[in-house]
This record gives structure tokens, C-alpha cells and sequence, in this order.
């Protein structure tokens, strides 16, 4: 007999093949494959990572099967990500997704991928509501004020670069190789923050910059290694929690702002740059100091993870929200 509610999600969105299992709203299983193929390329190539998942995404649920000791058959509904992400990567889970929903005949629920980093938080916490989330990833900034599980509104985001996006291409400037965020966070562990600065933009409310900072540190890098050759290579670990640091304290006074002028009963912080300890640290720091709940997911579900898609999924399954066999994937955010 099917558990009641045993979902599977599906993630490929970008460079993860991701599948996981939530029985009865507990993630049983989560495993995630990270494709190696772009290390070389300092990027995600989008022709490669759709070969990639199509290669891995069968083996991958495979897995996730097995480690939640149950078989197709036990599946109650498959939840997928449906967007926002690169057009092929999408294309793959979106249809192995159908297929599964098709033969097994069991609803299909299409997830977009930023709510599902929202909804990561609600696998471990009891969320209070209204709640203050911050999300950064790799291909986004956002401040958005989430209503209840599914219901959120984006407050704040930014005009041009995301922050994920600030330390990966700064990681290619210092030659740390792709992705620079793990890297550079590493290496600033032993490093002095003051040491160096680097400028914030001046936009009204809670809007984003991170184009300006990059360059920021593409001349400081070419001045200092006009003088001289080995600058970088010298004071790594510096740089690192300099440029760390200001862009921490980028996103923060942001936060900060909006906690004076909302007042929520929580505040969040999600997506793939939110694994950033100084980041996690000062987020905590600024719920202590306002008195409200923070809440940050486990290390395994702050990067792209299909936990985040089956736990979105659940609540849209309480309401009956289903996609079409027709549905297409969508490639830019809808917000
Ligand atoms: O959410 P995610 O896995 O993928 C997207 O949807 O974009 O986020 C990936 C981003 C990359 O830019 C990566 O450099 C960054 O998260 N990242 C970090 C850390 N771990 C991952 N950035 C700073 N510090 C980290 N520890
Ligand atoms: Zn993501």
C-alpha cells in the first residue's frame, strides 16, 4: 500500500542533478551530484551540464530509491523544478519528471526554484510568519518578505550581478578556480577583514549592486601587481576577507534596514552563498540584536538540492497545485 504522501523531487536546474524523498514532510533521502565538468571552463557551460544530467538523473533517483528503501511504486507524486534555471538543464528533470508522473500515474507538481530555497527552511524550523528571507545564490540576490510557506513577495533584489556571482568571478581574478565562494571563504578563515576595502553602491531601499565591487577589485589587483608581480599571490587570505567581508556587510545593512522598517517575526537566509560562515555568523548576530528568530539550513540544503524541491512540492500537494503533462520549463525568473 502507498505511504500516505511519498514525493520525490527533482532537481537540474543549473550544474546539481538532484533527487531526494519526503515521507510523510521528513526528507529520508537526499543526494545531490554536483557535475565536474565545468571546472575547466571557470563557468557552468549549458550545452554540457544538459548532457550531464541527462547522463546522471536516472542513476541519481536511483540512488535516492534506495536510500529511502522504497521503490517506485511507493511514490505518492513527483515534484520537479520547473524554473527558473538554463532552458536544457530544466528540459531533463522537467521531462523525466513527467515521465514518472505518466507511468506511475501519480500527480506532477512543477516547483520554482527560488521558493524551493525559501522552503529548504521548513524541512528543519518551524517557521514564525511574517518572515524577513534573505536568498543568495549563484544566480541570485533577493530580500523577500515570505507571508506564509508559499506565499512570498521579493522586496528587494539586485539590478546586475548576484552576490554568488561577486565571490565566483573573484575567484577567477585570484585564479582559485570555479566555483570561487567555497574557496575564498576557506582561505579568508585566516585572514585579516580590515586589511583592505572595497566600495558599496548607493541604491534606495533594499536594491543590490555587486558590478561595481568586482571591478573594485579587478584594478586594486592590477594596480598592487604593477608594483608588485606576487601582490595576490602574497596576501591571499587578506584579499579574501577583505572582499568577504565588504560583501557580507553589503547584504547585512540591507537586512538590517528592512528588519527597523518591517518588523518580521523571522528573518532567513538561503541559496547556495548562505554555506558562507562569516555570512551565516552575521545574520544570527542581527537576530540576536533584534530579538527574532534566524533561521539557515544545514550545509546539505543551502546549495542547489532536490530536498528544497520535494519539501516545496508537499505544501504545493496539500493544496492540490499540479502542473499539465503540457507544462514547459521557464528559464528567467517570474518575480
Ligand atoms: O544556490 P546555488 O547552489 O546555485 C544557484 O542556484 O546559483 O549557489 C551557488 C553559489 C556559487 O556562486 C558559489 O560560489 C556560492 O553559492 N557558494 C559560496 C559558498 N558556498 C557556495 N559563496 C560563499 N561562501 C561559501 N562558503
Ligand atoms: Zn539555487
Amino acid at each position: 500500500m502507498k505511504q500516505a504522501s511519498t514525493i520525490l523531487g527533482i532537481e537540474s536546474s543549473c550544474d546539481d542533478t538532484a533527487a531526494a524523498v519526503l515521507q510523510n514532510g521528513k526528507i529520508v533521502s537526499n543526494i545531490t551530484s554536483t557535475q565536474k565538468v565545468h571546472e575547466i571552463y571557470g563557468g557552468v557551460v549549458p550545452e554540457l551540464a544538459s548532457r550531464a544530467h541527462q547522463s546522471s538523473i536516472i542513476p541519481v533517483i536511483d540512488v535516492a530509491l534506495k536510500n529511502a528503501n522504497i521503490s517506485l511504486n511507493d511514490l505518492t507524486a513527483v515534484a520537479v523544478t520547473q524554473g527558473p534555471g538554463l532552458m536544457g538543464s530544466l528540459m531533463v528533470g522537467l521531462n523525466t519528471a513527467k515521465a514518472l508522473s505518466m507511468s506511475l500515474n501519480i500527480p506532477l507538481i512543477g516547483v520554482n526554484h527560488l521558493q524551493a530555497h525559501v522552503a529548504a527552511l521548513y524541512i528543519e524550523h518551524q517557521v514564525q510568519f511574517p518572515m524577513l528571507c534573505l536568498l543568495v545564490s549563484g544566480g541570485h540576490t533577493q530580500l523577500i518578505w515570505v507571508k506564509d510557506h508559499m506565499e512570498m513577495e521579493i522586496i528587494g533584489s539586485t539590478i546586475d550581478d548576484a552576490v554568488g556571482e561577486a565571490f565566483d568571478k573573484a575567484g577567477k581574478l585570484l585564479e582559485l578556480g570555479y566555483p570561487g565562494g567555497p574557496q575564498i571563504s576557506k582561505l579568508a578563515q585566516n585572514g585579516d577583514p580590515t586589511v583592505y576595502s572595497f566600495p558599496d553602491s548607493n541604491l534606495p531601499e533594499y536594491q543590490f549592486s555587486f558590478s561595481g565591487i568586482k571591478t573594485s577589485l579587478l584594478y586594486f589587483l592590477r594596480d598592487k601587481s604593477k608594483e608588485n608581480a606576487d601582490f595576490a599571490k602574497n596576501n591571499l587570505e587578506n584579499i579574501c576577507a577583505s572582499y568577504e567581508n565588504a560583501l557580507v556587510n553589503m547584504l547585512t545593512k540591507r537586512v538590517k534596514k528592512a528588519i527597523k522598517n518591517l518588523n518580521p517575526k523571522s528573518i532567513g537566509l538561503v541559496g547556495g552563498v548562505s554555506a558562507n560562515s562569516v555570512l551565516r555568523n552575521a545574520m544570527k548576530d542581527l537576530g540576536q540584536k533584534y530579538a527574532t528568530e534566524c533561521y539557515i539550513p544545514d550545509f546539505q540544503y543551502c546549495t542547489d538540492n532536490a530536498g528544497m524541491i520535494a519539501k516545496a512540492g508537499s505544501f504545493l500537494f496539500e493544496k492540490n497545485e499540479f502542473i499539465d503533462i503540457s507544462t514547459l520549463p521557464f528559464s528567467k525568473s517570474k518575480a
